[in-house]
């Protein structure tokens, strides 16, 4: 497990504009969040390094954006209305809902309910509950659940030698349904009549959005095999327990290619694309240490799946999935053919034979790429005695590259050229102006958000025409002549 603790990456995030729960105002929408400001931008650089590494580094992937709402034979052919299903189990007590996989097998105490009478009386309700301990008993009682007044003193005593072994209510231990298989897939209507012919799913993944273009692109782009289509867009899962911050969450966005090539020639391709993703990460600044792959057991497998290797972080909740990189084989091309009885075979004019293509499939989120990303960057040191927290990010994902100070707000000269300065730079880079504090504090909010560089103007910059620059990790300072910044930073951003 990571060191860094979920909730401090949370309030981090919360107190420098980076992630707010969604609908926060109406206290929240669960599975929700909304990216502020600097969160934008790091999503944006995200999303940019991964396009400017499958599109534009390569020569054989083509980019697409496909719409969110599709016809909705595309979900039956892809396996999405029978398939894509988690089990659900809902507790006979206070009636949430879980996913039967998520909730743990422990032991559970039964434990009576008292409540005091006069004086040093006690009585038993005959309400009993199970829990794990005493402390965990009883703050089951203030959960709403036993309907006994709170003004009323209350305890529980232990039934000995009463233990359960198995799944109960995680929240308040009560005992839960069999599990029933829930669909994932949000649904709405188009048009506006609400009948089935007008139902329409809110896409659960982007892949879908490929292979229904498969033919389009090939034809337009005069594309042979092997050859891959990259997207980048939201996708929707009405996932019944939606947590762990940005981890999973009911709307979020995926980067996926799926990468076409001839039957046979798959498990090679598999190899590849499990290889160039894992580097992708260490490319972009994941520590090694904190990644590795991990190999899809068969009944793990998703329905279209003939194999399927994780490319795991060690997030602050352990290691878990990043990206899946899935051989799909022909099924979707094929359930398509099938579907819209248009011909999706591919002729190879080198053995002049017609076949479907086989598809590796490099999937990943957004949300939990900035997850690893922040989680991976953050950093606590002290520094002449106090806290210092920065985000060691990689300078091409850093949401702000370069701030700008002046050292003294009341001399207009040096306020001149620390705009000017900002607005020159601003051309190139995302660069901002900051005057609203003094400078410790202006270096602290720049180093919560993983700048790489701030400069100070100061009364010698009005003699000898440079700046201070400070670098984030190191915090080491150079004089630099203002004239010489943009070429400096240039370097510093190359890829
Ligand atoms: N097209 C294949 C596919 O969608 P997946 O393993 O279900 O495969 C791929 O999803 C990636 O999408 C995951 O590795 C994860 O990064 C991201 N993802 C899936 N469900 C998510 C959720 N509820 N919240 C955030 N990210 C999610």
């Amino acid at each position: 497990m990571s060191e860094v603790k979920m909730e401090t990456l949370v309030s981090l995030c919360k107190r420098r504009g980076i992630i707010f729960p969604g609908s926060d105002l109406y206290n929240g929408l669960q599975g929700t969040f909304d990216y502020g400001p600097i969160g934008v931008e790091l999503k944006n650089n995200v999303k940019k390094a991964w396009w400017r590494s499958v599109v534009y580094e390569r020569d054989d992937i083509e980019g697409l954006d496909a719409a969110i709402l599709m016809h909705q034979r595309i979900w039956l052919a892809s396996g999405h209305v029978e398939g894509f299903t988690d089990p659900l189990v809902d507790c006979k007590v206070c009636k949430k809902r879980f996913r039967a996989d998520h909730v743990e097998e422990k032991d559970f105490h039964k434990f009576r309910v008292l409540i005091q009478k006069e004086g040093d009386d006690w009585e038993d309700t005959g309400k009993t509950l199970y829990a794990e301990s005493k402390k965990s008993a009883k703050a089951q009682l203030t959960s709403g659940v036993f309907a006994i007044p709170q003004e009323k003193h209350i305890r529980v005593e232990p039934v000995e030698g009463d233990v359960f072994h198995g799944k109960r209510c995680p929240e308040c231990g009560g005992e839960l349904t069999e599990p029933r298989q829930f669909n994932l897939m949000f649904k709405t209507f188009i048009g506006p009549v609400e009948d089935e012919a007008a139902l329409v799913y809110l896409r659960p993944e982007t892949a879908q959005g490929i292979f229904v273009n498969f033919t389009n692109i090939m034809d337009t782009m005069r594309r042979k095999i092997p050859f891959g289509i990259a997207q980048i867009g939201k996708s929707f899962r009405n996932e019944i327990t939606p947590r762990n911050f940005i981890f999973r969450t009911r709307e979020f966005e995926q980067m996926e290619i799926e990468f076409f090539c001839k039957p046979g020639t798959d498990e090679e391709w598999y190899e590849y694309w499990v290889n160039e993703r894992f580097n992708w990460y260490l490319r972009f600044g994941i520590r090694k240490e904190n990644l590795r792959t991990r190999s899809h057991e068969k009944q793990e497998l998703a329905h279209y799946a003939r194999a399927c290797k994780d490319v795991e972080y060690n997030f602050p909740i352990g290691w878990s999935e990043l990206e899946g990189i899935a051989n799909r084989t022909d099924f979707d091309l094929k359930q398509h053919q099938k579907f819209s009885g248009k011909d999706l075979t591919y002729f190879d004019e080198e053995t002049r034979t017609r076949y479907i293509p086989y598809v590796i499939e490099p999937s990943g989120g957004v949300d939990r790429a900035m997850l690893a990303f922040l989680t991976d960057a953050y950093r606590e040191e002290i520094v002449r005695d106090r806290p210092r927290v920065y985000l060691a990010l990689h300078p091409f994902l850093a949401p702000v590259k370069a701030a700008v100070f002046p050292l003294l707000t009341n001399r207009p000269e040096l306020v001149a050229i620390a705009k000017k300065l900002t607005a020159d730079l601003k051309k190139e880079f995302y660069t901002v102006y900051d005057d609203t504090a003094a400078i410790g504090k202006l270096y602290r909010r720049q180093d919560e958000i993983g700048t790489p560089f701030c400069m100070t103007v100061d009364v010698e910059t009005l003699s000898d025409q440079a700046v201070t620059i400070r670098e984030r990790d190191t915090m080491e300072q150079e004089r630099i002549a203002l004239d010489k910044v943009a070429s400096r930073l240039h370097e510093k951003f190359k890829l």
